[in-house]
């Protein structure tokens, strides 16, 4: 038996094969390149021996899932791949919702039709909103998403919870992701953005490498320590090795669980300036701009439900996060 993880070649999915590989797990791969390189695969080999199984398939391509089904005999599926960029999504919202809705919706038919029916899912703290209390339980009622992207996320919790509803055999995490950064120790995988990043960490570490001139900080007028927005940053490693608990669960508790992956701190963006400086010794110049439209002053998760229930908590710190997104950007300045 072995683990499908749609969208394994991208960011968190290419370390998450990695540490489902480190823990003796068999795994299949199916993305369509889209937002990754099949460079990766080679970079994973490298890290764990192993070459994970691979097939370029897109997610809406039932036949092609078909026969990825009809080849493999799966336990269950970790299901990363969508479309991910926010801004994009404001601007292309029927390529968002269709990637990632019907994707999904297809991906879902052809697990039901050959009995595949754990299904680990790559949600958001996103669907928070604007976040009803802080830090974020897993109680926190779900708000009003600012762009298509965030709806997606909250649209598929909602189709995977009648899923599991209407059908009690299906077994769903939904797992709620803060904001992953950082990269593998070795250097040699990372995240990987298409032209100018819209996320802090990528866009920090291109203007350490000389790619960017300088960091625009989206207000400093918030409610916050220091009026700059407070996240919380977590190690993709640590994001990753939760995705080995939740798939160890899946098999021994049924039904629908919904777990926030965070460390449960929080950071402002001129604390993630700071830090990254101490950690790496290179300075990031900055300006202040105006407030990016759709952001929240804060969002930090309460992450003791995944501690209670998975057995599993963040590990890393800001310095590891740092000097590791760092390492990558530094050895790959081009990505893949
Ligand atoms: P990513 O873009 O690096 O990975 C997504 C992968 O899915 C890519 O390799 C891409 O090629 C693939 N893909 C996209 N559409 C596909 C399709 N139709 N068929 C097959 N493959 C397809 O992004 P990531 O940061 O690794 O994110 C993984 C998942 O986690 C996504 O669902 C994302 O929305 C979610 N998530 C990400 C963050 C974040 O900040 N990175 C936060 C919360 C949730
Ligand atoms: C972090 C902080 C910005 C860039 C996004 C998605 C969310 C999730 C994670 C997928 C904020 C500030 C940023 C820059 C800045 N993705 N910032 N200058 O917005 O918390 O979350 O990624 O599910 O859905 O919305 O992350 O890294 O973009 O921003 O000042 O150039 O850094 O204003 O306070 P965000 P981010």
């Amino acid at each position: 038996m072995s683990i499908l993880v749609t969208g394994g070649a991208g960011y968190i999915g290419s370390h998450t094969v990695v540490e489902l590989q480190n823990a003796g797990y068999d795994v299949v791969i199916v993305d369509n390149l889209v937002n990754a390189s099949e460079k990766v695969l080679g970079r994973i080999e490298a890290i764990t021996g192993t070459r994970p199984k691979f097939y370029q398939v897109d997610i809406n391509d039932q036949e092609g899932l078909e026969k990825v089904f009809s080849e493999n005999d799966f336990e269950s599926c970790i299901h990363f791949a969508g479309l991910k960029a926010v801004g994009e999504s404001v601007q292309k919202p029927l390529e968002y919702y269709m990637n990632n809705i019907s994707g999904t919706l297809t991906l879902l038919d052809v697990m039901r039709h050959h009995n595949v029916k754990n299904i680990v899912f790559s949600s958001s703290a996103t669907v928070y909103g604007n976040p009803a209390f802080i830090p974020i339980t897993e109680e926190c009622p779900k708000g009003q998403c600012t762009n298509p992207y965030g709806w997606t996320k909250s649209m598929l919790e909602q189709i995977l919870s009648d899923l599991q509803k209407a059908d009690p055999s299906w077994n769903v995490i939904l797992l709620r992701y803060f904001n992953p950064i950082g990269a593998h120790k070795s250097g040699t995988m990372g995240e990987n953005p298409n032209g100018i990043p819209n996320n802090l960490m990528p866009y920090i570490t291109q203007v350490a490498v000389g790619k960017l001139k300088e960091l625009g900080v989206f207000g400093n007028d918030y409610d916050t320590p220091d009026g700059t927005g407070v996240r919380d940053y977590i190690h993709v490693v640590d994001l990753a090795l939760g995705h080995v608990k939740a798939i160890e669960k899946i098999k021994e508790d049924p039904g629908l669980k919904i777990y926030n992956l965070g460390t449960g701190k929080g950071y402002s963006v001129l604390d993630i300036v700071k830090n990254f400086e101490a950690a790496t010794g290179v300075k990031i110049p900055y300006t202040i701009k105006p407030r990016r439209a759709g952001d929240i002053a804060t969002c930090y998760a309460d992450a003791t439900l995944a501690k209670k229930e998975l057995g599993w908590e963040a590990q890393y710190d800001l310095k590891d996060m740092c000097e590791d997104s760092w390492r990558w950007q530094k050895n790959n300045p081009q990505g893949y």
